[in-house]
Formats: structure tokens, sequence, C-alpha cells
């Protein structure tokens, strides 16, 4: 008899297809998302960085694109007139490279964490123009092809999209008080003439689905894209509760920002779960398994949002429970780096399932 393959090859077959489900099944977060053409990062702190295995271990594991949490913002890496502070963020930027992580800066233009050097400095709108320009520069110029994308101004509205009143636009200023977004266009200048292959994104909370400050965050971008002011992106930051947050809002929105030519990404994908009756129920943990998933998918529907980055990966360090008394376990890893059902909801939409 003439047999159409060796024998035993049907064996191979059906245990190499075994071990490619197996194989499917056990993926970390970043090999589904290279699947699926995201980025998936992290927002990551120097001191567990340094000191906890289980946490540089699962961070370089699970993620391909690292945020630095508090390191690269004013006060951390300028913390005196003449002084930058560099070795923290440059370590963490190393550690980046070595997983072969992609780096997001984290930011340039805040009204907070800005030091006391400068909003204690009495400086007029120029002096503090030439101080943002010069920080701007430096700290672009310093992670020049390291760093591929900046969060050049955060959270510069207010809730009714109007503009917050801030150190940087009217309190003194840099000279574009009353202005409107005029002082923006000017700090996103100079982020682009201080690295001109970093793409540089607007990032804010709060406006996510379609609402007021979404609106005005929009009307900005189109008329800087109309004008050929440099900007690349936009940043939904998605720090969400157990109410979730509308799905086809999210999509609507990310797709009239995209319809303008720029980037989306989810910069700081967090779902705070309430613990003041004790630890997070199958139930929350479910619920929450599911806003991360249409967070996800939400992002993997539309080819020009890029990335879905988490703020923090581990419930033993996140923001949440000293900002929310009461609140917390908003991450997909427990303290204790297990995988929770939010993390196996991420994986699946990357899987496309
Ligand atoms: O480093 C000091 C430490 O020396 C001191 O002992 C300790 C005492 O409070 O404070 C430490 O600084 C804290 C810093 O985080 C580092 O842990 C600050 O008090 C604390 O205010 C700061 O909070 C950060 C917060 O931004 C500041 O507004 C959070 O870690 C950080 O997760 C959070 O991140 C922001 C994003 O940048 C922008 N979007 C919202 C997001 C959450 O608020």
């Amino acid at each position: 008899m003439i047999r159409p393959y060796p024998a035993g090859f049907k064996t191979i077959i059906l245990i190499t297809a075994f071990l490619l489900s197996a194989a499917a099944k056990a993926q970390p977060l970043r090999q589904a998302a290279d699947m699926a053409g995201k980025l998936v990062g992290a927002a990551v702190s120097y001191d567990p960085l340094t000191t906890e295995s289980d946490y540089s271990d699962t961070l370089a594991r699970e993620f391909s694109q690292m945020t630095c949490e508090n390191e690269m913002k004013f006060s951390s890496i300028h913390p005196g007139q003449f002084t930058y502070a560099f070795s923290k963020p440059d370590t963490m930027v190393a550690f980046a490279q070595a997983n072969l992580m992609s780096v997001r800066g984290h930011t340039l233009v805040w009204h907070n964490q800005v030091p006391s050097w400068v909003t204690g400095g009495g400086f007029s709108p120029d002096e503090l123009s030439a101080i943002l320009q010069d920080h701007i520069t430096t700290v672009v110029s310093h992670y020049a092809g390291q760093v591929y994308a900046w969060d050049v101004v955060n959270e510069a509205f207010n809730n009714d999209g109007s503009l917050r009143s801030t150190i940087w636009y009217d309190s003194p200023g840099i000279g574009f008080a009353g202005q409107g977004t005029a002082y923006i266009e000017q700090v996103f200048r100079w982020a682009r003439a201080a690295d001109p292959n970093a793409v540089v994104f607007y990032n804010d909370f709060g406006a996510e689905g379609l609402n007021a400050k979404s609106d005005a965050i929009y009307s900005m971008v189109a008329d800087f894209t109309a004008r050929g002011v440099p900007i690349d992106g936009v940043g939904l930051q998605m720090h969400l509760t157990e109410s979730g947050i509308s799905a086809a809002d999210v999509a609507a929105n990310i797709q009239r920002l995209t319809d303008l030519g720029v980037q989306v990404q989810i910069t700081e994908l967090d779902v705070r779960l309430d613990l003041r009756n004790g630890p997070p129920t199958q139930e929350q943990l479910d619920r929450q398994a599911s806003i991360y998933h249409d967070v996800a998918t939400a992002c993997l529907s539309n080819p020009s949002c890029t990335a879905v980055t988490m703020w923090g990966f581990t419930d033993k360090h996140s923001w949440i429970p000293s900002f929310f008394p009461g609140f917390g376990a908003a991450l997909p890893f427990d303290e204790t780096y297990q995988p929770k059902p939010a993390y196996y909801s991420l994986l699946n939409a990357f899987l496309g399932n």
C-alpha cells in the first residue's frame, strides 16, 4: 500500500497541534499583543524594578512597553534650576532596552509634580518660558532615539472643556495667558524640535468617551493638524471604576481622533475595585475583567490605536490605595504577581477572542 505520509506522521501532526495550542494558552501578553500589532505597556516604578525580581521578571516577560510612573516628571528629573537627575530614568530605559521594550516618556508639561524652585521662584512669563523650553529641550534631547513617544502635555483641560488654570497657561503662564491653546502649540513645537523622530502626544483623563472634555481635545487636535502644528497622538488615560465605560463611545472617540490623522493610545488603564467590605469578590474580578476586555477591544478595533498601557501591573504597587482609600486591586496581576481574570481577558482580547 502506498502511504501519502510516512508512518507516524499523523501522530506527529496531532502532537504538534497540541503543543501549539498549549503554547497559545500560555502566551505572555506581549506576544499576543505583538501578533495583534499593538504594544502592551505598564507604568513602572524605579524602586521595585531595582529591588524585586518578581517585579522585573513579570514586567519583562509580559510587557513590550514601559512608562516611568514618576521618574521623568519635572520634579524628579529637573529638581534644581541647573540640575537634571537622569540616573534613575536612565536605569529604567536601559532595562527596557535590554528587554526589547519601547519607552513612552511621561510627562513634560503638567500642573502637578512641578518642583518648588519653579512654583515658588516668582518667575515672570518670559523667565518661565525660558525654563520650560530648556526643560523640554534638555529632557527630550537626552532621550532622543530611546524614548519613542512623549506625553508632551498632560491634563490641560477641565471637565467642562475649558483650559485648566496652571503655572504654564495663565498663572502666570509662559506668555500666552488668555490665548487658549497657543501655549500648548508652543510646547509641542519645542518638543518636535528637540527630537523630530519622537511622536508627540496630548494625554488626559476623563476624555476617553464622548463629552465636553473630549470635544475640546478633539477641536484642539483638529485645529493643530489643519495648521500643521506638530501633534502625532492622543493618550486616553482610562482610570476606571466598576461602573466601566461605554465601549461604543470610546470607539467613536478613537475613530474621530484617528480620522484627523493622529494615533491614539490607551495610556494609564486601571479599574479600581471597592474593597471596603473586604478582598475582591469573584463577581468584582469578573466585572473588572470584562471592563479590561471592552477597553482592549475598542483599541484593537482601530488600526491607529497603537498601544494599551496599564498604570502599573501588580496590585502590590499601584497609586490607587493611597489616592482612593478603601479602593484597590485595580491591575491585572495580584499582590503576589499571580494573573487575575483581568489578565486573561486582556490576553483573550489580543488573541481575538
Ligand atoms: O518620592 C516621595 C517620597 O520620597 C516620600 O516619602 C513620599 C511621601 O508621600 O512621597 C513620594 O512621592 C510620591 C510619588 O508619587 C512617588 O511615590 C508623591 O507623594 C505622590 O503624590 C506621587 O503620586 C503620583 C501621582 O501621579 C502624583 O500626582 C503617583 O505615584 C502616580 O501614579 C500618579 O500618576 C498620574 C499620572 O502621572 C498622570 N495621570 C494620573 C496618574 C494618577 O494620578
